[in-house]
């Protein structure tokens, strides 16, 4: 067998992404082996800012009994001098186990996968993939309900945002039903929701935000990317909508769960935090159980 690297959530048949999250909830149980992978190095290349991925990625190797290494910042290394992408992956997997990237350009992940001789884990490339984080968002959904067949809105930037695009593609494989919530401009892109239809997958556009709440059991809220904006004022122009309140959440079905990849800026209210709806802290944790299956997956 190849090299197994992680790509994109396209990579997974629904069987594959099934037995990840069943390993991901054993782990969560504490069962595993704490020198699993004793001896093993994770490289940690982010030349994006990240606090979720990155620290829960470090954590998943070391309870694992695994060490990381990093570069520290991106002006730390070599590529700050010119060097290739693909040279900095050859000379990286000559020094680690396994290498986990970010990137700001779509189709980073891949490349380096073409140079590497060790694993590659796309940990978010551009306006691409993130498929840890969509791993870790259906471990959450299913934490509350089945996932066949959910009724799910995405809200926020569709058009930019890694993990909607991810996350529809991942929730085609469990006959979820997509509504979809957007700025202008902001939409899901067409390639996609041509794939997605293609697939069978039910797609529906709403204008405002209150007419999907009552019909959903699941609220995918995103942020407005600003470092992905040509400028600031199409950023302002549409970085207050869709806001997420209490208010907002009164019509909602009791099971509805709201997930945000986070960071979040201001999607939604912090006094929505202790409703028995806000279920994104509990996301964010579920990371490490999560990430620990996938490295166990491929180093092991
Ligand atoms: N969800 C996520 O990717 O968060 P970070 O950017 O903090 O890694």
């Amino acid at each position: 067998m190849g090299t197994q690297h992680i790509i994109s959530i396209g990579d997974f048949d629904r069987d594959g992404i099934d037995r990840l999250l069943d390993h991901a909830g054993q782990i969560d149980k504490k069962k595993f082996d704490p020198d699993a992978l004793a001896g093993k190095i994770l490289a940690v290349l982010f030349f994006e800012p990240s606090t979720r991925t990155r620290m829960s990625f470090e954590s998943a190797i070391a309870r694992l009994g695994g060490t990381s290494i990093s570069v520290g910042s991106v002006d730390a290394c070599s590529m700050a001098k010119g060097e290739t992408l693909a040279d900095t992956i050859r000379v990286v997997s000559g020094y680690a186990d396994a290498i986990v990237i970010r990137h700001p350009k779509e189709g980073a992940a891949r490349l380096a996968a073409e140079f590497s001789t060790v694993p590659v884990i796309n940990a978010g490339d551009g306006a691409g993939q993130h498929p840890s984080q969509t791993l870790l968002d259906l471990y959450t959904i299913r934490q509350s309900m089945p996932i066949d067949g959910i009724d799910i809105a995405l809200v926020g930037d569709l058009r930019y945002g890694r993990t909607a695009h991810s996350l529809a593609s991942a929730l085609s494989l469990y006959n979820a039903r997509l509504h979809t919530v957007s700025p202008n401009g902001l939409e899901l892109p067409q390639t996609l929701a041509a794939k997605l239809r293609d697939r069978g997958m039910e797609i529906i556009e709403h204008d405002d935000i209150r007419e999907v709440i009552p019909d959903v059991d699941v609220l995918y809220v995103t942020r407005i990317q600003r470092e992905r904006f040509p400028d600031s004022a199409s950023y302002f122009n549409v970085s207050s909508s869709n806001r997420i309140t209490p208010e907002l959440l009164e019509g909602a079905r009791k099971h509805l769960i709201v997930l945000h990849p986070l960071p979040r800026v201001d999607e939604i209210d912090p006094r929505v935090d202790n409703s028995p709806h806000a279920k994104y802290f509990e996301q964010s944790r579920n990371g490490v159980p999560m990430r620990m299956a996938m490295l166990l997956q491929v180093l092991q």
